[in-house]
């Protein structure tokens, strides 16, 4: 059996404060995506910074509280067999590319990432900016994306983006893992894609034609009633439904560009407790449903990235410490933890704290590894 570097009790123990994926929407975000270099110090570097993550945090949120700065730190599969080893979590596997026609959703490289959100920019450029210089070395940037807030929540597509997306307590239902993976309760799964858009094409359809795409109205983000939306429309291509019961995500996309490069995107960030959900909507987009039934958004739109991401929770991060033992070899042995040890009472999304801050400090010094 391979070397277990998060002990079985110390997997029950940290399932307790998730990251704060379901907090409010914010008028900017930076997505920020690196993979780890080679080397045991490397590997090192980060366990440290996660660890130290909050402080970070709470070190420049601190100096804006009402800019409420929050940040997100996910893993790609290969990274985590590489800083964690087993057990892992269930579903966590490297993103999974689709080539339909012309349409093709990329895979790429991805070891971390950070979501980064706050009412304010600069909060979130300082905080990239401390993370990285922590990171110095250790790491390399994959993709970096500085989105913003357009008008009425629109993406650059000119439609509102994010309406149907759950709050409260289905929001934590959606995205908080919970007795299916009692290891990782608590924790979450996140796929990102960077899209392009060809503005110039789309804007040159009637608006009548865009609405039929998304499946709303484009001024007053209505959704179109049955009768005249098609099979295809991508708010219809998104539903999913398993047993009867419709299985939400929750998505923060980001709008994107740089005039003078002409460079329009979307950055598509979903938060899911199973990334099933997520795989389901992407393969009706792309290849169709049914087959060839595609989602005419990719008709103007190219995703440039993909990856996916698990991201542990808050106290499972606190817990961490850089001389963790290395794992003997990647394994994907089933976690040992018995269902009725984890706290799941604590899967209700973290109230964000006045502080800023992920709220986790007074977990300090309960190593769990100790
Ligand atoms: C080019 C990239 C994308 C753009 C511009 C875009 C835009 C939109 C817009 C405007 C809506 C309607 C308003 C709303 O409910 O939010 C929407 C809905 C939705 N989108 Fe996207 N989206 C993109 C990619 C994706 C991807 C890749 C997925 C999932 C794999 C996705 C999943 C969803 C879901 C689940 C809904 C809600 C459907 C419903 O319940 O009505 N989107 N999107």
């Amino acid at each position: 059996m391979a070397s277990n570097s998060i002990s079985v009790q110390a997997a029950a123990a940290v399932a307790t404060v998730p990251q704060p994926i379901s907090s409010p929407l914010t008028k900017a975000a930076i997505f920020l995506v690196v993979t780890i270099n080679p080397g045991d110090e490397n590997r090192a570097a980060v366990l440290s910074l996660c660890a130290d993550l909050a402080a970070l945090l709470r070190a420049v949120g601190f100096r804006a509280l009402e800019g409420s700065l929050s940040c997100i730190m996910g893993f790609g599969s290969d990274a985590w067999d590489r800083l964690f080893g087993s057990p892992r979590p269930a579903e966590l596997h490297p993103f999974r590319e689709i080539r339909s026609g012309p349409r093709h959703a990329v895979s790429t490289p991805g070891d971390l990432i950070f979501h980064i959100r706050a009412k304010r920019m600069d909060l979130c450029f300082e905080l990239a900016l401390q993370i990285m210089a922590r990171l110095e070395g250790a790491v390399t940037a994959a993709d970096e994306v500085h989105g913003f807030r357009y008008f009425d929540e629109r993406d650059l597509l000119g439609f509102v983006d994010g309406t149907e997306n759950p709050t409260g307590n289905a929001a934590a239902d959606a995205v908080f893992i919970g007795d299916e993976d009692p290891a990782f309760a608590g924790g979450s799964y996140v796929i990102v894609q960077k899209y392009l858009h060809n503005l110039d094409a789309w804007n040159n359809i009637p608006t009548e034609a865009q609405e039929k795409i998304i499946g709303r109205t484009k001024v007053s983000d209505i959704e179109l009633d049955d009768s005249v939306k098609p099979t295809s429309a991508h708010n219809a291509l998104t539903t999913i439904e398993e047993n009867g019961r419709e299985i939400k995500i929750l998505r923060d996309n980001m709008p994107f560009g740089r005039a003078g490069q002409g460079e329009f995107g979307t950055y598509f960030i979903g938060y899911s407790r199973s990334p099933r959900t997520i795989e389901q909507m992407l393969d009706n987009m792309f290849i169709g449903r049914p087959p060839g039934n595609y989602d005419r958004i990719l008709d103007f739109s190219t995703a440039v990235t993909g990856c996916l991401f698990f991201t542990p929770t808050a106290s499972f991060l606190d817990g961490l410490s850089p001389d963790q033992p290395a794992p003997a070899a990647a394994s994907s042995e089933k976690p040992q933890v018995a269902a009725a040890s984890v706290q799941v009472e604590t899967l209700a999304p973290a109230a964000p704290s006045k502080d800023g801050s992920l709220g986790i400090g007074s977990l300090k010094g309960e190593n769990p590894h100790e």
